[in-house]
């Protein structure tokens, strides 16, 4: 049975990925076909296609997407959770621009209320990765204050949302007085342009809890200076440089602790865990009336070339999907 999917065979700028027929995968014991309804676009996938993020082993190496939504079509036979026809959203090592796609039934999870299947797309990637570093490693509480770089992107708008909805204090910082206004819209509790003006200047020392940071680089001694003694400084990437110099003595006086995480490599057994903590935490706010639809554009897959090069150009808010 053949299938269309995206596929690129050599790094490089949009115009490398092309729309092949393929064969439908098939699920091995613990897996599920998925029909796909959409895919959602992070920025991992801008890295994969420029050949500086390759997929980890046995996943699908020329095909990008890292989550979809859509139809259980066939499923393993150790699957027990999932019947053929559910409605899932699901995030995967990698293979999600297709028609088709295989993920583990343990990083599947069910339509919350109120969303759409195509939108669900969006969910899973950022949803996996704010809850395992703000909740978990960062370990915020209710009326403590977290700040989030990136705060328009696809990260960054699930982030204000869930710090928001859980009762503790978002603060965004974003590149524009636009995604400032959407981030306020989001539920920001303060925002800062730091294009125009300097964190330190806007936020007082000693004043955050936890930070979660993609950009890295020079931002490193503003975090330290930032955070309050026992704050914690959680990486998910360091797109402006992963080699700061750290103040070692700063970080010991105010007990800083430093972390990061990434996703794409953990075991399935970490995904499902992951997945049951939140469906358990995550979901009722997620599900709450006041959460905003984080799909700012949705693009037909054969329009695969616009909306990276939409993504390439950071003129966008939210989550970009790819519809089938
Ligand atoms: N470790 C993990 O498990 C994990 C999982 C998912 C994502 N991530 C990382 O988290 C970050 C956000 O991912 P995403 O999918 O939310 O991306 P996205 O939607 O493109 O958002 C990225 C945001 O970061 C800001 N930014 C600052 N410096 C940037 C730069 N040099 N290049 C691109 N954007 C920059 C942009 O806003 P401004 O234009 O306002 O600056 C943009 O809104 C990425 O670095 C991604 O690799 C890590």
């Amino acid at each position: 049975m053949i299938m269309k999917a995206v596929v690129f065979h050599q790094p490089g700028d949009a115009s490398v990925l092309q729309i092949e027929e393929r064969e439908i995968p098939s699920p091995k014991r613990n897996e599920v076909l998925i029909k796909v309804s959409a895919a959602g676009m992070n920025r991992a996938d801008i890295a994969q296609r420029k050949g500086n993020y390759p997929a980890p082993e046995g996943a699908v190496q020329d095909i990008l997407g890292l989550e979809v939504s859509g139809i259980i079509h066939k499923k393993g036979d150790a699957v027990k959770q999932w019947n053929i026809g559910d409605e899932v959203c699901a995030l995967l090592p990698g293979g999600g621009y297709a028609e088709y796609a295989v993920a583990d039934a343990g990083s599947c999870l069910p339509i919350p209320s109120g969303f759409f299947l195509k939108d669900v797309a969006a969910l899973t990637e950022v949803l996996f990765t704010v809850w395992q570093t703000i909740f978990q490693r960062g370990a915020l509480q209710k009326d403590e204050t977290a700040m989030i770089y990136g705060g328009s992107g696809g990260i960054g708008s699930m982030a204000i949302q869930l710090v928001h909805l859980y009762g503790s204090k978002a603060i965004a910082v974003a590149g524009s007085e636009e995604k400032e206004n959407y981030c306020n819209y989001l539920g920001a509790y303060k925002t800062v342009n730091y294009n125009k003006e300097d964190l330190l200047e806007q936020l007082s020392p000693n004043t955050i809890d936890v930070i979660l940071d993609s950009v890295g680089g020079q931002y490193l001694e503003t975090n330290l200076a930032l955070l309050k003694k026992e704050g914690r400084l959680v990486y998910i990437n360091a797109m402006n440089g992963g080699f700061p110099k750290l103040n070692i003595f700063r970080m010991m006086q105010k007990r800083i602790s430093i972390t990061g995480a990434t996703l794409r490599m953990r075991s399935p057994e970490f995904k499902e865990n992951l997945a049951l903590e939140i469906l358990k935490n995550a979901y009722p706010l997620i599900e709450h009336e006041d959460f905003k639809n984080l799909v700012r554009n949705r693009l037909p897959f054969t329009q695969v070339a616009e909306a990276h090069a939409l993504m390439d150009s950071r003129a966008f808010f939210g989550k970009i999907i790819l519809c089938f």
